[in-house]
């Protein structure tokens, strides 16, 4: 197996340890690489896995979008997030996928069944691709721009809110998808009336533990690092390349481990 991630910056990227311990653990031969690549190398990359010199890619930042002019197709989880995060073959086409929100979804399953509602933080990609992933329609969108949080809420058929207007108790999963709290100190909204045991997830995974989980913490909620999300899109990813269902739980811990160094 021949796999990569391709992006820009991608010196920081944690796939590469992730897919090649699975790689490993499955017993399959094989490498994954990480190519810093500029926007004019995109073609020679995906003709190259075209003649058979790679078996799949990662899309991250800043090509989650361009890429698609290289692809024969596009799945459905592609076509609604407006990205692609995984390249696959099939029949000798390039196929485009999205496992970001379908991975997230897999990785919260253990927290909730999704039968209550779902709160989502932020209206971007990032949110998009979740959202479309998203078992239940019981959704609310609430963003910074409300043009956005509006325009994402009629996409899906859901409802967005304002900050002002919201009533956290009303809620038993929570998902931070902005970009807020990289910084180790913003939270992008309060946790003013935030229930026990509502699930609060947050996709930033660096830090590991941003400021509004450790808030979400003390106010006894169950709390998920963004590192559910990069294990469940990698191990969604991983099984579209190889056939084969890698363990979560020990690519958790490695990602933990990595991050906490
Ligand atoms: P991504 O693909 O990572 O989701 P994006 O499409 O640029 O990136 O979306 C970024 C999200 O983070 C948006 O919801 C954005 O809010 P706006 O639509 O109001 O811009 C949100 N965001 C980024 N910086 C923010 C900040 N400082 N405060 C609040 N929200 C912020």
């Amino acid at each position: 197996m021949n796999l990569a991630v391709i992006g820009h910056p991608i010196a920081h990227s944690l796939s590469p340890q992730l897919h090649e311990q699975w790689l490993r653990a499955s017993g399959l031969f094989g490498c994954y690489e990480a190519i810093d690549a500029t926007p004019d190398e995109l073609p020679a990359l995906f003709a190259a896995m075209r003649e058979g010199g790679w078996d799949g890619f990662n899309v991250t930042i800043p090509y989650k979008e361009v890429v698609v002019r290289y692809l024969d197709d596009l799945d459905e989880a592609a076509k609604h997030a407006g990205a692609v995060n995984t390249v696959y073959k099939r029949d000798g086409r390039l196929i485009g996928t999205n496992t970001d929100g379908a991975g997230l979804v897999q990785a919260l399953m253990p927290y909730t069944d999704f039968t209550g509602r779902v709160l989502i933080v932020g209206a971007g990609g990032a949110a998009r691709g979740i959202v479309q992933a998203l078992p239940t329609r019981d959704v609310t969108i609430v963003n910074r721009t409300m043009e956005r949080a509006k325009a994402l809420a009629d996409t899906f058929g859901v409802v967005y809110k304002t900050f002002d207007d919201l009533n956290l108790s009303q809620y038993d999963v929570i998902i931070q998808t902005t970009s807020v709290g990289m910084d180790e100190r913003s939270t992008p909204l309060s946790l003013e009336g935030l229930r026990q045991n509502t699930v609060v997830c947050d996709i930033i995974y660096r830090p590991l533990v941003t400021p509004m989980l450790q808030e979400a913490k003390r106010r006894g909620a169950k709390i998920v690092t963004g590192v559910a999300m990069f294990v469940g899109q990698g191990a969604l990813s991983f099984e579209k390349w190889t056939g084969v269902k890698p363990d979560e739980t020990v690519g958790k811990k490695l990602i933990e481990g990595l991050l906490g160094e």
